[in-house]
């Protein structure tokens, strides 16, 4: 789409996420040439703050490696005051987008068509809130709103705009939601009121609707698109009502649930991983796999975050979402097809086959001071006396006939020992084996998501000499080895293009969200009413004591030989 015209608005742009990760992607992606030539980022928020600031802010996060390069991407970037709750905002919002949409639509822009342009875009704003009825609006654009832009905007430039008949250029407008949910609802209203109507007309569906009427119409391909951030609601009730709320303006195709874990390179492996080779194929289910980890640990703890964690805790932080996306990628059957609802479709079955997790099948930490380091509750940004769990793991059954019966063990934790996320496929121990017992020499596929990525598979091989003696050695695939050099693209730089270009494959729908969501609800509300213990555990350990025994019941063997990456990254 080398011809788009695209606007980004980062929503929430002088906050944390905006300058962390949100600004970083979209420099990473403009400094390889994914964003198409004329563009724009718009970061809209409260601050006041004028654009040079803004960019001023940005500069420090971005990779400074290119100068030139960060000039122009800071020059594409600018600043726009605004409320959230109120209308006016997003009327200047929406001014500004059709205005240079407008400049964009014209060969080369002199001061007379962007004075009609504008004139066109301000003159069909006024009519669409002259028309606007406030509720939930048809997708695609008010009646008149297209026809009034179109007809201002030729009778004014004439030939400069493509003609009444002929199709206009490719537009793109991409709304960044790096904002907490709780003004999703109000924010995604007044967005649709005032910002989805591209210039020329047309509300830009999923893959290319034309939507609108009259001339100098946005070619086909032309879009409306919204990126949203977790948390998705704290239950299924909270989600469900959040959804709702965002669905009565935006149609799910035009709706893109970022859950990063779908955009980092081992977990989009899982699909080659699974179908393109029956040397795993083959085995994996029931009848040769013991169980299944799934695990996330992290190093550190809340540090000043406590604010927002101790509202949700470590399952509603990272288990319900990302893990619980790893594991529907993992037990899922092979889709019909690559298309994006084919994938998401066998998510959604394979979630729904999770029985809910019963209170018996969660172990709970939370961590404490140890060596030096603060404990939970001693984050000031902690609510005193909290009992949000900082550690979990929990048993789940996918009840179908491929998995009934294999315990998986979802185990998340901060304040751990280390940074690790991998999922590890334990095999049954071999029939009537002649080598005498091997259980503690189990097979096992590793697939390792962080840090170092790697796959490998732990087996039973003869050791080397002289002796007819054998150990555990593992076929290994470490990416840093084997991909020396290829640089593994950020998360959220990967679905942003993915978003650009209309693929949902890696973004969550609203129904696999809803099946994520009952599968912890009845637990987590067990949880907050302090029916399941929770273990105190020192920070920078492996976690409460009580998990191995838990892990055992699983069917877990702890195996001998403890895999070693060549060439750790
Ligand atoms: C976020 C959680 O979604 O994922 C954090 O809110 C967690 O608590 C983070 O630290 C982990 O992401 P990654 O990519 O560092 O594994």
């Amino acid at each position: 789409g080398g011809n788009l015209r695209l606007s980004i608005v980062v929503l929430g742009a002088s906050g944390d996420l905006a300058k962390k990760k949100t600004y970083p992607a979209l420099y990473q992606l403009f400094k390889k040439g994914f964003l198409p030539r004329r563009l724009q980022i718009v970061g809209y928020a409260r601050s006041r703050m004028s654009t040079p600031e803004l960019r001023e802010r940005l500069r420090g996060y971005l990779d400074t490696g290119d100068c030139e390069c960060v000039e122009q991407f800071l020059n594409a970037c600018s600043y726009m005051h605004g409320e959230y709750d109120a209308a006016e905002g997003y009327e200047r919002l929406g001014t500004e987008l059709s205005a240079w949409e407008a400049q964009m639509s014209v060969g080369t822009p002199t001061k007379a068509h962007l004075a009609a342009a504008t004139a066109a875009a301000q003159a069909a704003l006024a009519q669409a809130a002259a028309g606007a009825n406030g509720g939930a609006q048809a997708v695609g654009s008010p009646p008149g709103v297209a026809a009034a832009a179109a007809a201002a905007a030729a009778a004014a430039v004439g030939s400069g705009l493509h003609g009444a008949a002929g199709p206009g250029p490719r537009l793109g407008r991409l709304f960044y939601l790096a904002l907490p949910p709780v003004v999703y609802p109000q924010v995604c209203e007044h967005l649709r009121n005032h910002c989805a109507t591209l210039f020329g007309g047309g509300g830009g569906g999923g893959g290319g609707d034309r939507g609108g009427r009259g001339g100098a119409q946005p070619a086909q391909g032309s879009f409306v698109r919204l990126i949203l951030e977790k948390p998705f609601g704290s239950d299924l009730a909270s989600s469900e009502a959040l959804a709702n709320s965002i669905g009565a303006h935006w149609p799910e195709e035009q709706l893109y649930r970022i859950d990063h874990y779908l955009g980092k390179e081992l977990v989009q492996n899982m699909l080659m991983l699974r179908f393109a080779n029956p040397i795993f194929s083959a085995f994996f289910n029931r009848h040769y796999i013991s169980n299944i980890q799934i695990t996330f640990k992290e190093p550190f703890g809340t540090e000043g975050r406590g604010g927002y964690f101790d509202s949700y805790g470590i399952i509603r932080d990272v288990i319900q979402n990302h893990l619980a996306q790893v594991l529907a990628l993992l037990t899922m059957e092979a889709p019909v097809s690559l298309h994006p609802d084919d994938i998401r479709d066998e998510k959604v079955k394979v979630l729904r086959c999770i029985a809910p997790a019963g209170l018996g099948d969660c172990v709970l930490g939370q961590y404490v001071a140890d060596k030096g380091q603060p404990g939970y509750l001693d984050d000031p940004t902690v609510h005193p006396g909290s009992r949000t769990p900082t550690f979990a793991a929990v048993r789940v059954f996918v009840r179908n006939e491929r998995w009934d019966g294999v315990p998986i063990v979802i185990k998340a934790g901060k304040a751990l020992n280390e940074r690790l996320a991998a999922v590890r496929i334990q095999l049954r121990t071999p029939p009537a084996s002649i080598f005498g017992p091997l259980d503690h020499m189990r097979n096992e596929l590793v697939v390792r998501f962080q840090p170092g990525e790697a796959i490998y598979a732990k087996m039973v091989v003869k050791k080397p000499g002289l002796e007819m003696d054998f150990e555990m050695s593992e076929l290994d695939l470490s990416y840093p080895e084997r991909y020396k050099g290829v640089v593994i693209p950020d998360a959220y730089e990967r679905l942003i293009l993915d978003c650009i270009r209309g693929d949902q494959q890696h973004f969550v729908r609203r129904d696999e969200l809803r099946a994520a969501w009952a599968i912890f609800t009845p637990l987590l509300h067990a949880i907050d009413a302090g029916a399941v213990p929770l273990h105190p555990y020192p920070y920078g350990s492996r976690g409460p004591a009580a998990v191995d025994g838990f892990i055992t019941d699983s069917g877990y063997v702890r195996t001998e030989y403890s895999w070693q990456q060549a060439h750790p990254s």
